[in-house]
């Protein structure tokens, strides 16, 4: 008797597990059908916008799959700066006037995969940016950008890092429809690196080949982790980075202004430039942030999910030693910034090619006083 109760017990429970099971499999495969039919739904919406290609290195995972139309949090990201007025380029020579390009350019992609592993090819990079120009140097065909905007990379021995920055930048500032020139300024020779006076040339040459109305100082091993870090210029300096991976997603300090940063031609005039008078490494970009906070300029910097970068690791290059000098001069800006900058800055540019994805301007800044004359 008890064992024939028992017996049905077991039997009913097999039963009640057993339609579990199959309401479990029904509403697995309703999700299932759902998340692919989304899925469906984010390629074909790719495949249709024909006239952006998508960027190999889309973020699939991005919720929606549609493009992003970010609006930066109040006070984070400061306004743009007004439509420049200078007089026309001819390279943008067209018949008829071209519309403003959109302040959110719709060919964004978001967060992109960064990787510095596979060898870059430049030959490559520059079939896939066919509209690049010689030096480096591209106008939208589409549309009018509102500001023009020459990026200036100051380094030495570092080819390699070149090419990962060029073939990451190229396709992301076309996205972002910018107008720009690229600018690597090159120290010639050995002697203790300056990277002040660098940028501070990069600033005068790149003006002599056109209007520019934004400077973008950037280190060459650094690249945004989102496209929609948009490389102009606002209405107070900027800080393009908020969070960086060698930091682990943070910033050294909050007032660190280094990496990455962007200037309007008169802000950049009205802090006189970089000091010239940093050799070796470090303090050229706190000097850099005093001369911007002391004109009563404040940084703004983008959102922390668009300010992201990755850093390419590489070890300390020769001849570009701690300098020992730095926080005394640090602590002197204000004293300094009007005689040291670009109106004392001194140097020579000894060549300047034209490539095809950059231009290269290779200079002498003279050799650094001996450690008894400085500070
Ligand atoms: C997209 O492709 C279709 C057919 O291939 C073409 O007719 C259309 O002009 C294209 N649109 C753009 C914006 O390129
Ligand atoms: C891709 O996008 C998702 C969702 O926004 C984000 O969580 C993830 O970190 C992104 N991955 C990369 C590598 O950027
Ligand atoms: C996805 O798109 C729908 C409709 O366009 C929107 O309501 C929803 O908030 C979006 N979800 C995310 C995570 O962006
Ligand atoms: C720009 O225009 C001027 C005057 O029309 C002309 O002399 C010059 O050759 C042009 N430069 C380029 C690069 O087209
Ligand atoms: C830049 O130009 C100099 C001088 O022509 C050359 O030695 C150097 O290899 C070039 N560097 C790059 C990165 O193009």
């Amino acid at each position: 008797m008890s064992r024939l109760l028992l017996g049905v017990t077991l039997e009913r429970i097999c039963k009640a597990i057993l339609l579990l099971c199959l309401i479990h499999f029904l509403i697995l495969m309703i999700l299932y059908f759902n998340v692919y039919a989304q899925h469906l739904d984010f390629f074909s919406r790719l495949g249709t916008k024909n006239s952006t290609r998508p960027h190999p290195y889309y973020n699939f995972s991005r919720p929606n799959g549609t493009a992003p139309s970010y609006t930066a949090p109040a006070g984070s990201t400061g306004e743009l700066l007004p439509p420049s007025t200078g007089p026309e380029s001819n390279q943008s020579i067209s018949e008829k006037p071209l519309p403003p390009c959109p302040e959110d350019p719709p060919a964004l992609v978001g967060p992109m995969l960064i990787e510095f592993k596979s060898a870059i090819n430049l030959e490559r990079v520059k079939k896939e940016n066919p509209d690049v120009r010689e030096g480096g140097k591209y106008i939208p065909s589409d549309c009018k950008a509102k500001q023009r905007v020459a990026i200036i990379i100051p380094f030495r021995y570092r080819e390699h890092h070149l090419n990962y920055w060029l073939h990451y930048l190229h396709p992301i500032l076309r996205r972002q429809r910018a107008n720009y020139g690229i600018y690597i300024i090159i120290q010639n020779g050995d002697d203790t690196f300056n990277k002040g006076k660098l940028m501070n040339i990069g600033f005068l040459e790149a003006l002599k080949e056109e209007p520019y109305d934004c400077f973008i100082f950037s280190d060459i091993d650094l690249v945004p982790m989102d496209d929609r870090n948009l490389y102009r210029c606002y209405n107070q300096p900027r800080h393009y980075i908020t969070a960086m991976d060698k930091f682990g997603f943070r910033l050294p300090y909050v007032n660190y202004f280094g990496g990455v940063t962007g200037l309007s031609k008169a802000q950049f005039l009205k802090i006189n430039g970089f000091s010239n008078e940093f050799w070796g490494w470090g303090g050229e970009d706190d000097d850099f942030y005093s001369r911007v906070t002391l004109t009563g300029m404040k940084v703004a910097r983008p959102h922390i999910q668009i300010g992201k970068y990755r850093m390419i690791k590489h070890a300390r290059d020769k001849h570009n030693e701690d300098n020992p000098q730095r926080f005394v001069k640090i602590r002197n800006t204000k004293m300094t910034m009007l005689k040291d900058g670009l109106n004392s800055l001194q140097y020579q540019v000894i060549n300047k090619v034209k490539y095809p994805l950059y231009t290269n301007i290779t200079v002498d800044v003279g050799k650094s006083p001996p450690m008894s004359a400085q500070g």
